[in-house]
């Protein structure tokens, strides 16, 4: 793996927050952690015969496990150079790829690949990209492809939209990046309205920065190392600590989502 890492040439203080975490060590970036993970590679059942487009692959955790699935071919769009060069470090052959790019437009053919995913990717953008990369995913996958997103869900159903609103703002100003999740029907809606059929849905709770959660998803010498790096790092651990006080806060309306679909 190369040394340098995503978020190096930032200031800690406006760095966005999946790259402070990596920065201390963090692999594992998405709310549902690698028990949601694992739900949704089971569903999308990749063998030899799928070609898979993986949006957002950050550090590549994800990506090992599809590769050790041996896909016909794989690509990535990533949008951040390093983490693009990261990802390229896992790949062989000219099967496999990592382009530098956004999911909103790939470059990629139109019906290229049998199955699309991203994690921890959507509920980050404005309503307006999530429809333009669903409809990017819907463009690249043949007619049944399998896609799956790996994102936050906002609880209950009838949540108002003042503790929506605090939420994004509380998230936002923590993590230094938008944050906009959706309720779960919201979520469905944008899948069905770029030609999705959803089919299953697997949830937890958002447990990013919680120990046990740190623990199952790095390994246990991956959470001391982290702990051991935050405690040294001032500024990170004031960082951490935010996100951490943030998620807490809100973590009766908030839970991690995979929902995978077919495309009609
Ligand atoms: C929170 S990290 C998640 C990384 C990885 N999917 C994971 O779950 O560990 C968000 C990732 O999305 C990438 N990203 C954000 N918007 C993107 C876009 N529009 N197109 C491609 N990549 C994007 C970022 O560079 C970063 O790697």
């Amino acid at each position: 793996m190369p040394t340098e890492l995503p978020g190096d040439n930032l200031n800690m203080d406006k760095m966005p927050g999946h790259w402070v975490l990596a920065q201390m060590g963090k692999r594992v970036l998405r709310p549902g952690g690698l028990e949601l993970t694992r739900h949704m590679l089971d569903a999308l059942s990749i063998g030899p015969s799928d070609h898979v487009v993986e949006f957002a692959p950050g550090l590549g955790v994800t990506a090992k496990i599809t590769l050790a699935a041996h896909p016909a071919s794989y690509t990535a769009v990533e949008r951040d150079k390093t983490a693009a060069a990261v990802v390229s470090s896992y790949l062989s052959g000219s099967h496999q790829r990592c382009v530098i790019g956004t999911a909103e437009e790939t470059g990629l053919d139109d019906g290229c690949a049998t199955v699309v995913y991203g994690e921890a990717m959507l509920t980050m953008q404005p309503l307006h990209h999530k429809r333009r990369i669903l409809s990017e995913a819907a463009r690249l996958l043949k007619p049944g492809g399998h896609y799956a997103i790996h994102e936050i869900c906002l609880i209950p159903e009838d949540i108002s939209t003042d503790v929506v609103e605090s939420i994004e703002h509380d998230l936002a100003q923590s993590i230094r990046a938008g944050v906009r999740p959706l309720r779960k029907s919201e979520w469905n809606e944008v899948l069905e309205s770029a030609g999705f059929a959803p089919k299953e849905e697997f949830t937890n709770d958002f447990q990013l920065l919680e120990p046990m959660r740190l623990v199952q998803d790095e390994g246990l010498r991956g959470a001391m190392r982290i702990a051991w790096n935050v405690l040294r790092h001032s500024a990170a651990r004031k960082r951490v600590l935010s996100m951490r006080h943030a998620i807490r806060k809100h973590a009766n309306h908030m839970q991690a989502i995979v929902l995978y679909a077919v495309k009609e």
